[in-house]
């Protein structure tokens, strides 16, 4: 049977094969399937409660949407391009098995709540999927982190050796982006989780329907409450690419520690085989690609997020074909934040640390210059002042190239008299860990306490 369109009795002559091409989309949304049969069944279901649709025809669309359901699972769906998208295909397919039942189904509806609502449903169920794949990989973090709470190693600002940090400080900086890039996904969620059917093409339907009755069987939390806007904004996706972009750029930042950590150059960690590959040239070579490949794909989604908010920008009420062009970025955001996420949980549990490599930097770098600073406003000194003294026990102890820590007191002394035998408790990175022990600070006391507090969330 030749497939025949919807509209065709509104034509002249079919379309020509490269607008055809052109204008489907059925070789990327037939991914939304499930979800359109899913909304479908709920549209149906809810129309034989008002009374439009009978019990029979209703029993008809449930047992071929069953049957519909089966082909597509076992890939035997026949995926026809002349039926442009995943609506048309699945709609043309009931009426074959069932007939008339088949065409009422799509009373009431448009093509324009119908997509709306399959990729509110999609894309919540796969936001559900990342909340749980960011609870895992911040799970990795923390364990790791529980393990080095009181690993000493450099702290850096502009890249140059600042304070000495524990690693584990470190990783909850990670923990905490992470959880709020959780957040944002949750709350993003529940401006997604809200129904547009029932708005029709634009402007709603003459049928009796009951939007509640619908939303509910769809567990939507609400309706969408104006028609025109139901059919039209896709802003839930574009706050969603922003969300997902967020969690790239901290994992892109993170993964640009893990290439700089794991050069021989600085050597804190090494990263397991199995996510790192040698050069067909050099064979000294291992080469950290996991993690130069999440950089390098934090930019495809970021660029997906430019396309959709640039895709909406100049749309008029209400829906216009430029929002079939949403899916494909939307795809291919989720589907990089889930292989990545994934990825990332992994490669964080086969790290190997190496804390005597981030002591010797701490060491290296006058990582203490501040704590002995602070040492002399204890005793008095105008913090100004003692920032002048300690830059130059620096630059003196820097000439004879060894650390502070490392000079005797008769040397310190001489810097200011008020510097005493208690200074080398603070000159020690573990000294300088250990004072900074308050709410949010890096004292492994701190650090301790604060993976305590992000376990009991996670498992809440
Ligand atoms: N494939 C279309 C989309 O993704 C479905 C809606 C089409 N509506 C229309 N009026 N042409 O947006």
């Amino acid at each position: 049977m030749q497939d025949q369109h919807a509209w065709s009795g509104r034509f002249s002559e079919p379309v020509s094969e490269l607008v055809k091409k052109y204008t489907a989309s059925v070789n990327f949304d037939q991914r939304l399937a499930e979800f359109d049969i899913q909304g479908s069944l709920a549209h149906a279901n809810m129309l034989n409660k008002t009374g439009v649709l009978s019990t029979d025809d209703l029993n008809a669309i449930q047992r071929g949407m069953a049957e519909i359901q089966a082909e597509i699972r076992s890939g035997q769906f026949n995926w026809s391009v002349d039926l442009e998208d995943v609506h048309m295909n699945i709609e043309q397919r009931l009426t074959s098995k069932i007939g008339d039942a088949g065409k009422r189904l799509h009373t009431g509806r448009s093509r324009n709540d119908q997509v709306a609502t399959d990729i509110r449903l999609w894309l919540r169920a796969q936001i559900d999927s990342i909340v749980l794949l960011l609870a895992q990989l911040q799970n990795s973090l923390l364990n790791l982190a529980s393990k080095h709470a009181d690993t000493v190693m450099p702290g850096f600002t502009h890249l140059q050796v600042a304070q000495p940090v524990t690693f584990g400080h470190h990783l909850l900086a990670y923990v905490e982006m992470l959880a709020r890039d959780s957040e944002r996904m949750q709350d993003c969620r529940k401006r997604v989780n809200r129904l547009p059917l029932g708005s029709a093409a634009l402007a709603g339907t003459t049928f009796p329907i009951d939007r509640h009755y619908t939303a509910q069987l769809l567990g939507f939390d609400d309706i969408c409450h104006n028609s025109l806007d139901a059919v039209s904004d896709r802003d839930f996706a574009i706050e969603f690419s922003a969300a997902g972009s967020l969690v790239m750029v901290h994992l892109s930042r993170l993964s640009e520690e893990l290439i700089l950590w794991m050069s021989p150059r600085i050597g804190f960690i090494d990263i397991a085989d199995r996510f790192c590959t040698g050069s067909s040239i050099m064979p000294q070579k291992k080469n950290p690609d996991v993690p130069e490949l999440v950089r390098g794909k934090s930019g495809r989604v970021i660029g997906h997020l430019v396309s959709l908010i640039t895709l909406m920008k100049a749309q008029p009420l209400a829906y216009n074909k430029d929002n079939q062009e949403d899916k494909e970025p939307l795809f291919d955001t989720v589907d990089t934040l889930i292989d990545t996420l994934r990825i990332y949980s992994e490669m964080i549990q086969g790290i190997t640390v190496k804390p005597a490599a981030m002591r010797a930097a701490v060491l290296q770098g006058f990582a203490t210059a501040t704590d002995l600073a602070d040492y002399l406003v204890k005793k008095g000194v105008p913090f100004r002042d003692s920032h002048e003294i300690v830059a130059r026990a620096v630059r003196y102890a820097e000439q004879q190239s060894i650390d502070i820590a490392d000079l005797p007191l008769t040397k310190l002394s001489e810097f200011s008299s008020l510097i005493e035998e208690d200074v080398f408790a603070v000159l020690t990175p573990e000294g300088s860990l250990s004072q900074r022990d308050h709410a949010g600070g890096t004292a492994p006391n701190q650090v301790r306490l604060q993976i305590a507090k992000h376990l009991t969330r996670l498992k809440g």
